[in-house]
């Protein structure tokens, strides 16, 4: 058991290695090299993350693996190549990555346990990830949390970023507490291990509907395991990678960051998605659903100062809203 689990470490090990090594050097990986360097990417992030390249082959880390007396079973194990029942009914074992840019994710030791791939250009899957296998479980790990768990518990802040990409065009620019969720939405365990290590969690998603709906999701696992939530806003169409390259760091750390909403504030905005305001009935429909929101916080530092927002905002009277949220907070009993 724990021989294998040690064989299946070295595999992953030296597949990143070969596929580092052919991202830097071989003429295989002269387009990925320049679709990386194009993409922004400087050669020191590139080396720091370990990106490599996987050719476009379906023979080409499963013979290279052999020859060093690694199975066939064993990169099957290890989420590094796939088998196929052919019509003749014989077993073919070929490389799962081909042709695409190898994002390594690591555990917290920092041992290797998965990729992503990324295809150059466009094509389908636009990412394709390990399986899930004996150490890799795509709910439980975090991209770059054995790297960025050091500058999270330094600032008691986690940045949850969406790909892979945003984590590192954030850290090439200076920012070290991002980490992502592996194409999945996030999970009670990932939420958990975040609450370990940092006070407050700011999402920052993509900022098409699909970013804004995983935010909506993500913002209760979080706080559900304690932690202090806040999600950040961008303009429309860019996801954070995106931002840096065409704002720059201080402008995400500045702009994005430190004005992240609140989880109360980003829930009543998120609450008026699809009501028209200026219509009475739909004004007081969105009121209702806000003073629920607000009848669940737990301080009443924080419910007064949310029902005075709401005052403010819609012209109406504080002593109404009290009113009315004693009601429902009645109701919920
Ligand atoms: P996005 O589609 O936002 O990709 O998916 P991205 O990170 O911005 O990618 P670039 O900038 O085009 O290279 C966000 C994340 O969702 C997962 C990956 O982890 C990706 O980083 N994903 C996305 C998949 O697992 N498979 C896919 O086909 C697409
Ligand atoms: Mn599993
Ligand atoms: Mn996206
Ligand atoms: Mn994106
Ligand atoms: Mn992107």
């Amino acid at each position: 058991e724990e021989d294998r689990r040690r064989q299946l470490l070295k595999v992953l090990d030296m597949a990143a290695k070969l596929y580092h090594h052919l991202l830097l050097q071989h003429e295989h990986g002269e387009e990925a090299r320049r679709y990386l360097l194009q993409r922004g990417l400087t050669m020191e992030t590139i080396r720091e993350f370990q990106l490599g390249y996987a050719p476009d082959s379906y023979q080409f880390l499963l013979p290279f693996m052999r020859r060093r007396g690694f199975d066939e079973t064993l990169l099957v194990e290890a989420g590094l190549a796939a088998e196929k029942e052919t019509a003749a009914g014989r077993n073919r074992v070929y490389d799962r990555f081909r042709g695409r840019v190898m994002f390594p994710i690591h555990d917290t030791q920092g041992n290797v346990v998965g990729f992503g791939g990324r295809i150059l250009g466009d094509g389908r899957p636009k990412y394709l990830n390990s399986p899930e296998t004996s150490l890799f479980h795509k709910g439980r790990h975090l991209f770059n949390l054995h790297r960025a768990r050091k500058s999270m518990r330094k600032e008691q802040q986690a940045l949850l970023f969406e790909g892979y990409m945003d984590v590192i065009a954030a850290w090439q620019a200076g920012i070290r507490s991002g980490i992502a969720s592996l194409g999945t939405s996030l999970t009670e365990e990932q939420a958990r291990v975040i609450r370990r290590n940092a006070e407050t969690a700011v999402i920052c998603y993509d900022s098409d509907a699909a970013g804004q709906t995983a935010a909506e999701r993500g913002l209760d696992v979080l706080k559900d395991q304690g932690c202090i939530v806040k999600v950040a806003q961008m303009p429309a169409g860019l996801d954070p990678d995106d931002y840096i390259r065409k704002y720059g760091a201080d402008a995400f750390r500045g702009d994005v960051i430190a004005q992240a909403l609140p989880y109360t504030a980003f829930k009543l905005e998120a609450l008026k998605k699809g009501i028209n305001l200026q219509d009475e009935p739909q004004r007081m429909k969105y009121l209702t659903k806000a003073l629920d929101v607000i009848a669940d916080l737990p301080l009443a530092i924080e419910r007064d100062h949310y029902l005075r927002r709401l005052s403010e905002e819609f012209h109406v009277s504080l002593d109404a809203l009290k009113q009315e949220q004693r009601v429902i907070a009645s109701k919920k009993k």
